[in-house]
């Protein structure tokens, strides 16, 4: 019994020694006083100890015992200790390294003008309205003024769905709905933002764009009113040195109808390339409304008057920005886009 209990001391103390890590002690302890262990095995010898040696070898057994456990606890803090400083190494983090920046999606620059346009407008106590991007013909020209036929249709080349469906050219058939709506009674005062579309596409033109349609109308509107709100528009969009002009035009739903310059913001009217040299660009058209017009809605031309205007964004932000071409708009290059956050 003697030399099996030396031998559990020196085999188990050689196995507790050879243990390089966690696992290995483990597997260890498993080997010696698991259910099957070598220790284990070895007590089981006890019951055939005669009795008066059984208090000894009793505790031999207890002292090679409490010698194991206590080499075995001795590796397990020692590994414990390193294998959490390897954890600590490995699963390093440092904190005071910079941020990845994430991603943040930002405004188009179109809808920052537009944004800033009905801005302004809302600010002179005019209301937002919307309309629908495809169009009847009646509301798109007819009851604009723009009859079957009427050579003034050739100023808007068409995307036609039907024969009596189309894109929207412009925003102006929003005027007519908004007259034409039996619960709307004048004084009107609205702004008008949306997609329109014509068959066109260059440096300038794009065959979708955006435009923001204005309509006022009460008793004793003049050409006065419009200017005035044309120059608060400018002047706040722009600089407050913007001088606004107005030059004799046509369109059929106005009478009589203007193109509006704005002095160029660029070059402060001296003359450069994006007003190529005039001191001037064109913005917008506009004009009184055509009393052809009320009476088409059913709004009586006697008693009101009112004007009427449509604003070009992608034209506007061109010279809000100074930019060249209004393709830029379109093709969704983030390097262009996220420079007007
Ligand atoms: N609808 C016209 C266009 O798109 C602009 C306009 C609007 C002119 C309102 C006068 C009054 O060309």
């Amino acid at each position: 019994m003697i030399e099996i209990i030396e031998r559990l001391s020196s085999e188990g103390t050689a196995a507790i020694k050879a243990a390089k890590n966690t696992q290995d002690i483990n597997v260890v302890k498993v080997k010696i006083f698991g259910k099957n262990g070598d220790f284990t095995n070895a007590m089981k010898g006890l019951k055939d100890v005669p009795k008066e040696q059984k208090p000894e070898v009793g505790k031999q057994f207890n002292d090679v015992k409490v010698m194991l456990e206590g080499l075995i606890v001795a590796k397990e803090k020692e590994f414990s200790e390193v294998e959490k400083q390897a954890r600590i190494k490995s699963e390093f983090i440092d904190v005071t390294l910079p941020g990845r920046e994430c991603a943040q999606g930002a405004l188009h620059p179109l809808t920052l003008v537009k944004n800033e346009i009905l801005d302004i407008f809302t600010g002179l106590g005019f209301t937002v309205k919307e309309g629908p991007e495809i169009e009847s013909d009646e509301y798109n020209f007819q009851r604009l003024n723009i009859p079957k036929d009427h050579p003034a249709r050739e100023m808007q080349d068409s995307l036609y769905i039907t024969e009596n469906f189309l894109l929207r050219t412009h925003t102006s058939p929003v005027q007519a709905r908004t007259m034409s709506d039996k619960d709307v009674k004048p004084p009107i005062r609205i702004v008008v933002p949306g997609k329109v579309y014509r068959n066109d596409d260059d440096a300038t033109h794009s065959p979708m764009f955006q435009q923001i349609e204005g309509l006022v109308v009460d008793e004793h509107i003049t050409l006065c009113d419009l200017k005035g709100a044309l120059e608060v528009f400018a002047q706040t969009l722009f600089d407050k040195t913007t001088k606004v002009r107005f030059r004799p035009s046509y369109f059929p739903f106005t009478e009589p109808s203007v193109e509006v310059d704005v002095s160029c913001s660029i070059c402060r009217g001296r003359g450069c390339r994006i007003c190529k040299g005039t001191g001037w660009i064109e913005i917008l058209g506009a004009g009184i409304v055509n009393p052809a017009v009320f009476d088409a809605c059913g709004i009586d031309s006697k008693k009101y008057s009112g004007y009427a205007f449509g604003i070009g964004i992608e034209r506007t932000a061109m010279i809000k920005y100074g930019i060249p071409d209004m393709r830029l708009f379109f093709e969704n290059d983030t390097r262009f886009i996220q420079q007007y956050k």
